[in-house]
C-alpha cells in the first residue's frame, strides 16, 4: 500500500503528540469572574452555578487569594449592591460595594490583576443596563445619559485602584466616553476591555441569578446583539478599537467561535472570550449526572478558545483550570 499522508504517524507517542502540539492553554490565559455582595455573610451557593458564590469582602479575598496562589493573575468582578434605584446610584458611588472590594484587593493581594465589569444592570432597580423609561411596560433605554453614568462608573472604579475595566453594558459610544473621561481624571493608564461582540443570549441565564440582574420586564434585545449577526460584531468590535479599547471580548464563548476566529484574524488585537454562565451550568449539570467527564470536556473546550485565537479565556472555571494545569 502506497499512502503517501501518513498522518497517524506523529499520533502515535504521547511524545509525539506533544512535540506536534499546536496549541496550549496555561495559567497565563485565564481571568476568574467572582461575585461580591453587599447583602450577605460569608458566602452564599448560586444555585445554577455549583462552585460559584456570592461573597462578603473577606470571603471575595479568601477566594482571590486562592485562585492567585494557583497562579490565576486576573479577576473579573461583579458587585451587587444592598441597595438599588433608578439611576444606579450604588454603581458609581465612591463607597460602593465594587469600589471597597477593588480598594481591599489591591491593598492585599496587590499583584493580582483587578479587572472590573462596568455596568448598570446591577445597581438598577429595574435590572436594566442603562437609564430605562417605561411605557405600557415596554423598557425603553436611552442610550447617551447612560454613558454618562457608565463612564462616571469606570472613572469611580479606576480611583478606587482597578487595573482593568470592562464595560458590558453595549451602549453605543460607551468606550470613547469611558476613555475621555479615564484620561481627564488622571487614569490614562487604566485599560479598557471592552465587551464588543456581546450577544443577546440565552446563555447568561445562571448569571442573572449570581448577580441578581435579570430586567424585570423586557429584554435586553435593543442593545445586545441579534445572535444571527456576524458582520455587525465586527463592526462592534472595529468601532470599540478606534474608540479606544485596548482588549476586545467575544461573549458568550462556545457558541460563538467564529466570531473569536474573525475578531483575532481581522483585527489582530488582544482579544478574550467569556466562557459565560450557561455554558458552565450545563457541563455541570451533565458532569454531576455523570454523563460527562468534567476535566477533559473543561480542558478540551479551554483549547478549543485557544485555537479559535482566544489570548484569554474568562471562565468560572479559572482556579480549577490553573491546579488541573500544575
Ligand atoms: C452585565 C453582564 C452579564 C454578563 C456579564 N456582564 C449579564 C447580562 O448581560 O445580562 C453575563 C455573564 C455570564 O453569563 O456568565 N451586563
Amino acid at each position: 500500500m502506497n499512502i503517501t499522508h501518513r498522518l497517524r504517524r506523529l499520533r502515535a507517542t504521547p511524545q509525539l503528540r506533544a512535540l506536534v502540539r499546536e496549541t496550549a492553554v496555561t495559567v497565563d490565559d485565564l481571568i476568574l469572574p467572582l461575585f461580591v455582595s453587599d447583602k450577605v455573610t460569608g458566602r452564599v451557593a448560586v444555585a445554577s452555578m455549583p462552585g460559584v458564590f456570592q461573597l462578603d469582602l473577606d470571603e471575595l479575598v479568601a477566594e482571590a487569594r486562592a485562585a492567585h496562589a494557583a497562579g490565576v493573575r486576573a479577576v473579573l468582578l461583579f458587585g451587587i449592591p444592598a441597595q438599588k434605584d433608578e439611576h444606579a446610584t450604588q454603581a458609581y458611588a465612591e463607597n460602593g460595594i465594587t469600589q471597597r472590594a477593588i480598594r481591599r484587593l489591591k491593598a492585599e493581594l496587590p499583584a493580582l490583576i483587578v479587572i472590573t465589569d462596568v455596568c448598570l444592570c446591577e445597581y438598577m432597580s429595574h435590572g436594566h443596563c442603562g437609564i430605562t423609561e417605561f411605557h405600557d411596560g415596554v423598557p425603553h433605554v436611552h442610550n447617551d445619559p447612560s454613558v454618562e453614568l457608565l463612564a462616571a462608573t469606570a472613572v469611580s472604579h479606576a480611583r478606587a485602584g482597578a487595573d482593568i475595566l470592562a464595560p458590558s453594558d453595549m451602549m453605543d459610544g460607551r468606550i470613547g466616553a469611558m476613555r475621555t473621561a479615564l484620561d481627564e481624571a488622571g487614569f490614562a493608564n487604566t485599560a479598557i476591555m471592552s465587551y464588543a461582540a456581546k450577544f443577546a443570549s440565552a446563555f447568561y441565564g445562571p448569571f442573572r441569578d449570581a448577580a441578581e440582574s435579570a430586567p424585570m420586564s423586557g429584554d435586553r434585545r435593543t442593545y445586545q446583539m441579534d445572535a444571527a449577526n456576524a458582520g455587525e460584531a465586527l463592526r462592534e468590535v472595529e468601532r470599540d478599537i478606534a474608540e479606544g479599547a485596548d482588549i476586545v471580548m467575544v461573549k458568550p464563548g462556545l457558541p460563538y467561535l467564529d466570531l473569536v476566529w474573525r475578531v483575532k484574524e481581522r483585527f489582530g488585537v488582544p482579544t478574550a472570550v467569556y466562557n459565560v454562565s450557561g455554558e458552565y451550568a450545563m457541563l455541570k449539570a451533565a458532569a454531576e449526572r455523570g454523563w460527562l467527564d468534567e476535566r477533559n470536556c473543561v480542558l478540551e473546550q479551554m483549547l478549543a478558545f485557544k485555537r479559535a485565537g482566544a489570548d484569554l479565556i474568562i471562565t468560572y472555571w479559572a482556579r480549577q483550570v490553573a491546579e488541573w494545569l500544575r
